[in-house]
């Protein structure tokens, strides 16, 4: 099942009974505001926001081959095991000791990647 749910999420193809696409996207758009904005300039909701060193949302859909990968699978890259948790899998221990990381679940990473193809220059 992890696998399905994995490789579903690397193809993009995950659409569980009962939630459309739309809403998958407008979900997916509500998480990265609340939670990745932060750090990255994500769509036009914050154009002037994010941290300088970190990458939009927009470039990294539209200069990278593999964003859609790298969106599914991005809270094991660095810096993200220190800041965000998901749900079920199990979180670092050696986080600072202020760090209050924030809880996601697979589906919230599989809507962020929808609301992220959104992005992506025709
Ligand atoms: C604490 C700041 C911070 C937060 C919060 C944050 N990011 Fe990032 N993110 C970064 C930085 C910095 C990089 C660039 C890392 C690098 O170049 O190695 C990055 C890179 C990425 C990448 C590209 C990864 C790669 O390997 O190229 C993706 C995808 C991504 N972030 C998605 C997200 C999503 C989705 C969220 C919200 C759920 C989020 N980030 C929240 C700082 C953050």
């Amino acid at each position: 099942m992890k696998f399905v749910v994995y490789a579903s999420l690397i193809t993009g193809l995950f659409i569980p009974n009962g939630f459309s696409l739309a809403g998958e996207i407008e979900d997916g758009k509500k998480t990265s505001q609340s939670h990745c904005t932060r750090c990255h300039v994500v769509g036009d909701f914050n154009p002037n926001g994010g941290i300088s060193s970190t990458p939009s949302f927009q470039l990294l859909v539209n200069a990278l081959k593999d964003y859609e990968e790298r969106f599914a699978t991005f809270y094991v890259r660095p810096p993200h095991p220190a800041v965000i948790k998901i749900k079920g899998i199990k979180k670092r221990d050696d986080l600072p000791y202020n760090a209050e990381p924030v809880e996601l679940t697979l589906k919230d990473v599989a809507n962020i990647l929808n609301f992220a193809k959104t992005l992506k220059k025709k």
